[in-house]
């Protein structure tokens, strides 16, 4: 049995992946890619489809297409995309080496505009290998840009030991999740003894800590064990690779690097220094963006085009001063820096260009915001995202999120995992995904606390939080909140896409 049919893996979507998110690193080497909005998306083993539906929900002008030999993992996107009424997903099951034969003109004609393979080319043979860079290089029309993650050396190199030991400890046993299992303990016991430890232990020990915690970042608090581990560490192929031998390979298939993904400050401009600095850095993953070799040539990332883009400032002022972002980090800007004036906007989209007054504070700024984004501050976008900013007096979600939040929410899970339009997932309390689930377009938002609340009484006040035995005024102050931050969090489907 092929082994991600065997075990499933759990795939999410990767904001990374997102056209948008391709499109404005893009941008930033000089390119012109296509619309995300009307853009044509391919993903290369895309498991469950997850990547894609998530993106579709939010961009029902965009095509996407994705495939996978894993036959179980489609069949579950397929039903996903069904029931969240997506109709600009196409997922089939498919080996890449009979892809690479039939090849993709058929699904567009003219080629696709992106096209994704994240988490494949090193942890399938060789000979995949090959055939997995002919696709994209079949695949992308000529200004198309496809995204590749790979393990990277030579800072894998410490998890191949891990590895080594972690596949040589576990050969004889058959059950994965007991592999696993065994896995784990004997790398946090590498972690412990080589505590403090000079030398190679000690560096082995650390990539053990690093590892063991990037396993816990990586397996969703309802799966059955970490099956990450299962399809990465003991997978039967796992091929690190340098950039220069990643870029003989794309090479040899026509297709050369763009730069890297996500942009790092340091790298704005340098792209060169890209192995060396992992030389320095010890990361043991490495994204990139590739395009044709035949396409206009990328330029190394360049703040200054920053400039043409729109900013996202997701920041709520604080209670003390300053702003929290997203992800709850607090930011107080000083002075008159980019920053500070993008807080002037937050939370919203406005457009560079209109922050500056002329052209030389234009290009400090736009370094400035750069930076700023890539420590994940802000979010630079070539177009606005397909999601409504405002409040509506009945606010709906994408459709997708509805479904995600509706499968968790019957199953009684504790929480569940939902992505917004800027392709950005967060994990979620029941008693907030009961809210969520309500905001269908249809209900005004008495209705929607009125909703969430009938569902809360059916489960246990472990699970229903603020939604249960509290005051109405209490439980309307708590769905306010939530309706607010999944407004300003970018939920909410555009008034025409309802
Ligand atoms: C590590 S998973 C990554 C899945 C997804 N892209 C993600 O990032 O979550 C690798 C995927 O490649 C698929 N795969 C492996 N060999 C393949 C092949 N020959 N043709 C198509 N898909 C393949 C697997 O089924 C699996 O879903």
């Amino acid at each position: 049995m092929f082994a991600y049919d065997d075990v499933p893996y759990d795939t999410e979507a990767n904001a990374e992946t997102h056209p948008s998110a391709i499109a404005t690193l893009a941008r930033l080497s000089g390119l012109r890619p296509a619309a995300p909005r009307t853009a044509r998306v391919l993903e290369i083993g895309c498991g469950n489809g997850e990547n894609l539906i998530a993106a579709a929900t939010y961009l029902p002008r965009a095509r996407f297409v994705g495939f996978d030999l894993a036959a179980s993992a489609i069949a579950a996107g397929v039903a996903a995309a069904t029931a969240s009424g997506t109709s600009n997903v196409e997922l089939f099951a498919a080996d890449v080496s009979d892809v690479r034969a039939a090849g993709t003109k058929d699904r567009a004609p003219g080629g696709f505009d992106y096209v994704v393979a994240h988490g494949m080319y090193s942890w399938v043979p060789r000979d995949v290998r090959a055939d997995l860079f002919a696709v994209m290089r079949d695949a992308l029309g000529p200004g198309g840009i496809g995204f590749v993650s790979v393990n990277a050396l030579p800072g894998w190199e410490l998890r191949r030991a891990l590895r080594e030991l972690a596949r040589d400890a576990t050969r004889d046993l058959e059950d994965p999740a007991a592999r696993v299992a065994e896995a784990l303990r004997i790398i946090e016991e590498l972690a412990r003894a080589g505590e403090g430890a000079s030398g190679f232990r000690g560096a082995l020990a650390a990539a053990a800590r690093e590892y063991v915690a990037h396993v816990a970042r990586a397996t969703p608090p309802e799966a059955p064990f970490a099956r990450y581990v299962f399809h990465d560490l003991l997978a039967d192929v796992n091929e690190p690779f340098s950039v220069a031998g990643l870029g003989e390979d794309l090479a040899r298939a026509g297709l050369r690097i763009v730069c890297e993904a996500p942009l790092f400050p340091s790298r704005a401009g340098a792209f060169d220094g890209l192995a060396a600095d992992l030389a320095r850095t010890g990361a043991p993953f490495l994204q990139v963006l590739v395009q044709r070799d035949d396409g206009e040539l990328a330029a190394a990332p360049d703040a200054s085009a920053a400039a043409e883009l729109d900013l996202w400032a997701d920041l709520t002022p604080a209670p003390g001063g300053g702003f929290r972002t997203t992800t709850g980090a607090l930011v107080r800007p000083v002075g008159e820096t980019g920053l500070a004036r993008a807080t002037r906007h937050a939370p919203g989209f406005v457009a560079v260009r209109d922050l500056a007054d002329d052209d030389d504070a234009r290009r400090e700024l736009a370094r400035q915001l750069l930076a700023a984004a890539c420590e994940g501050v802000l979010t630079l976008v070539t177009e606005r995202p397909g999601c409504a900013t405002t409040p509506r007096e009945r606010p709906c979600v994408a459709a997708h999120v509805r479904v995600r939040a509706g499968a968790a929410v019957e199953r009684g899970a504790p929480s569940g995992v939902v992505t917004n339009a800027l392709h950005r997932s967060f994990r979620v309390p029941w008693s907030e995904l009961a809210v969520v689930l309500a905001m269908d377009g249809a209900r005004t938002v008495p209705e929607i606390a009125a909703e969430a609340t009938r569902r809360a009484a059916e489960v246990p006040s472990s699970l229903a939080g603020p939604l249960k035995g509290a005051s109405t005024r209490d439980v309307q102050r708590f769905v306010d909140a939530v309706i607010d931050r999944f407004t300003r969090h970018l939920f909410l489907v555009e008034e025409d896409a309802t």
